[in-house]
């Protein structure tokens, strides 16, 4: 499942790693900076979206790759001290080889983050599992297009495919409304891209849109609100 994208590991402007797609010009995040893409996209503009935060904050992510989303989420919810149900779509998982050499864990102040990122790398498929009493994981090793998702069930979704470029099925009007359906109203979708036929796409599937500033080295983002 690893074998469709072949990686290999890089150094991102902020010192943090990522992959890179072996024959395609696509990494898993910003060569500006994975870290700080990750916080500012999905962490600032997502979860920091919820003030007051609902308790429990249901999230899905398209993609868990490396799964720095789901761990700095991990972090958030301990700090704010709620509880966030994560949903993770992953078809092709990294191996373990690959991800014990990305520098995440060692990011992070907090003593436990390599047991949490260990967590989130072993989380099952059909049930949730806790961390810490606040971070309840199940990763699905299925495609978007394929994975029964319940409905009116998310407040978030981490939208992280791969680039419209390199994988344009992705990024379609009939998977944002696949995802709406799973949304619940007030619910938003945040992604790294900003392209016109994306936001088109999330429209036209009923999603409000919004274009924010995008993290380094970036001039924009979106985010797409479930009005009702
Ligand atoms: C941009 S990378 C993910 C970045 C990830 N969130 C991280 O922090 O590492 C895109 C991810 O989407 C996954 N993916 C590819 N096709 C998919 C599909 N049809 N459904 C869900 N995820 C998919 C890839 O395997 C890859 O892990």
């Amino acid at each position: 499942m690893s074998k469709k994208f072949q990686s290999e590991l890089v150094t991102t402007k902020d010192g943090s790693h990522t992959l890179r797609i072996k024959g395609h010009d696509e990494q898993y995040h910003s060569m500006n900076g994975a870290l700080q893409e990750s916080m500012h996209v999905f962490l600032n503009r997502g979860f920091g979206f919820f003030e007051p935060t609902p308790d429990p904050l249901h999230i899905l992510e398209v993609g868990l790759g490396t799964g720095l989303n789901a761990l700095l989420t991990a972090r958030m919810a301990v700090e704010k001290n709620i509880k966030v149900v994560y949903q993770a779509l992953e078809p092709y998982p990294l191996t373990l080889r690959v991800l014990e050499k990305l520098n995440y864990p060692q990011l992070f102040a907090e003593p436990w983050a390599e047991t949490a990122y260990h967590h989130i790398h072993s989380a099952p498929t059909n049930t949730y599992s806790d961390f810490c009493g606040l971070f309840y994981m199940r990763s699905v090793h299925e495609k978007v297009q394929d994975v029964v998702l319940e409905k009116n069930k998310h407040h978030l979704v981490y939208f992280d495919a791969f680039g419209p470029d390199t994988q344009p099925e992705m990024w379609s009007e009939q998977i944002f409304e696949k995802l709406y359906g799973s949304m619940r109203g007030g619910g938003v979708l945040v992604t790294y891209s900003a392209k016109g036929a994306v936001r088109r796409a999330l429209k036209a599937a009923g999603f409000q849109v919004e274009k924010l500033p995008g993290p380094p080295g970036k001039r924009e983002m979106t985010r797409a609100l479930k009005t009702v």
